[in-house]
This record gives C-alpha cells, sequence and structure tokens, in this order.
C-alpha cells in the first residue's frame, strides 16, 4: 500500500459532520480534503454519509451522490467513470488510485472511505490537484512521432512483433497516480520527469517507426531528468492500469549505456 502522504497546503484543522440522510437503512461514512482557496481557511476534513440503497458501488459513485445530493460544493474531476480518462485519480483509502474504478467496499478502514488529493501535489481546490507540471514534463518528451524519412502515402507500416512491444506502454492514461507515490518525485519533481513521464518516454522510443532516437535519448541523459529513479517501486504498485514505470525506466538505463558501447 503506498503511504498516506497529504497535499502540500494541508495544515488540516476540524470539518464538519454533514447530516445522514433521512430514513436511509444502509449507510457509509466518507471523509474528505476539503480545501477552498477563496475563503482564507486551513483546510479540513468533512464527514458525509452515503445511502448505499440510493448509489451505485464504486467510490466515484459515492462522490457524485455527496455532490448532487448533500454539498454541491465538493469539487473534483472525473469524466469517463470507465477507467480511461484518468481525471479521477485520487488518494483513497491511503493508495493512489482512480475514484470510478475501485469500490467502495474495498477501501474501507475501520468502515471508513478516506479521500485525499494526490499526495505531494499543490491543490488548486478539494481533490483537484495542480498538475501543469505534470503535463509540461510530459509535453518535453515530445510525446508524438518523429520522422526524418519523407512520410509514406498511405500510413506508416509497422510489423506486429514491433507492435508488440508498446504492450505496457501506450495503455497509459496519464493518472498521475504513479508520479505521485513516488518519492524521487516527491522530493524532486521540479527536476526529476517522474515515472508517467518516463513510461511514455520508453513509449516512443520503442517505437519501430520513430526516427529520433539519439535526439530522445540526449533529452533524458541528466543527472535529474532520468536518474532520479531508485527503483523504489511505488509506481508499479500505484498504477491502476498495472503498468510497470520502473521497468520503463530501467530499460531507457539500458539504452543509455548501449548506445556508449
Ligand atoms: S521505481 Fe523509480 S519512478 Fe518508480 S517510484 Fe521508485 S523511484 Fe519513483
Ligand atoms: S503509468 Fe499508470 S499510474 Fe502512471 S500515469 Fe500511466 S496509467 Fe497512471
Ligand atoms: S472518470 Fe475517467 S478514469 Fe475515472
Amino acid at each position: 500500500m503506498v503511504e498516506l502522504a497529504l497535499p502540500k497546503n494541508s495544515q488540516i484543522t476540524g470539518g464538519k459532520i454533514w447530516p445522514k440522510p433521512q430514513g436511509a437503512t444502509k449507510l457509509t461514512e466518507f471523509r474528505i480534503y476539503r480545501w477552498n482557496p477563496d475563503d482564507g481557511k486551513n483546510p479540513s476534513i468533512d464527514t458525509y454519509f452515503v445511502n448505499r440503497e440510493d448509489c451505485g458501488p464504486m467510490v466515484l459513485d459515492g462522490l457524485i451522490y455527496i455532490k448532487n445530493k448533500i454539498d454541491p460544493t465538493l469539487t473534483f474531476r472525473r469524466s469517463c467513470r470507465e477507467g480511461v480518462c484518468g481525471s479521477c485519480a485520487m488518494n483513497i483509502g491511503g493508495t493512489n488510485t482512480l475514484a470510478c474504478t475501485r469500490g467502495m467496499d474495498e477501501v474501507l478502514v475501520k468502515g471508513i472511505v478516506n479521500v485525499y488529493p494526490l499526495p505531494h501535489m499543490q491543490v488548486v481546490k478539494d481533490l483537484v490537484p495542480d498538475l501543469t507540471r505534470f503535463y509540461a514534463q510530459h509535453a518535453s518528451i515530445e510525446p508524438w512521432l518523429q520522422t526524418d524519412t519523407a512520410s509514406p502515402e498511405k500510413e506508416w507500416r509497422q510489423s506486429k512483433e514491433d507492435r508488440e512491444r508498446l504492450d505496457g506502454l501506450y495503455e497509459c492514461i496519464l493518472c498521475a497516480c504513479c508520479s505521485t507515490s513516488c518519492p524521487s518525485y516527491w522530493w524532486n519533481g521540479d527536476r526529476y520527469l517522474g515515472p508517467a513521464a518516463l513510461l511514455q518516454a520508453h513509449r516512443w522510443l520503442s517505437d519501430s517507426r520513430d526516427e529520433r532516437t539519439g535526439a530522445r535519448l540526449d533529452n533524458l541523459e541528466d543527472p535529474f531528468r532520468l536518474y532520479r529513479c531508485h527503483t523504489i517501486m511505488n509506481c508499479a504498485q500505484a498504477c491502476p492500469k498495472g503498468l510497470n514505470p520502473a521497468k520503463a525506466i530501467a530499460e531507457i538505463k539500458k539504452m543509455m549505456v548501449e548506445r556508449q558501447i
């Protein structure tokens, strides 16, 4: 389990206990991190009770229930509800994960669903982390096909075997669960690219159609951008898509060594 680490602006004080829904017989308690940049108050933990007979089974269902029926000010991101968009990533029961694919009953700690934003990030509001730097780091690895050869008339072809080399890489949904569970990223996130961006870097280094391998490796050859990974493996444990960024990072380091031989 990933250690619970609080978001950066997190001097937590108090919190409101919201009334239980009337007539409900099956309740699940949620304790949720709240912070509003506009009210000048410290963050707090609010307590809500979700009527399970009127709500789907996932943590995201519970959050939507709270927003629709109890407290419309609760703020969080979500879109697909299918584990595809990555926008509902948060820290639930001490683990970074997707709220839409994690059942409430899977994450109970002493009967309570504890929900925080992704750890060690600045918070925009409540459960919404600021992902500006995370996306800029992704952009910095230039995540698109780059070639010198003139474009073919129809499409860039790839053998079945070469395509299979992208398995375990292309499925990344950029949810940031891995990077925000990585101690090296917590302490050096301004200079270390982190597991998500590096997994994507490896995705393009592994693509048989791409012709900029040398330039891509040059871009990563830096004591901080790549080499702050210490193989702690939190990233692989946190990934809700079952990917292994640590392995991808190790492969990049191997490519660095091999090109010097
Ligand atoms: S293996 Fe590397 S990238 Fe993954 S959590 Fe550890 S230090 Fe971070
Ligand atoms: S590697 Fe996994 S945890 Fe990391 S951003 Fe991609 S999908 Fe999310
Ligand atoms: S809402 Fe899209 S991954 Fe959860």
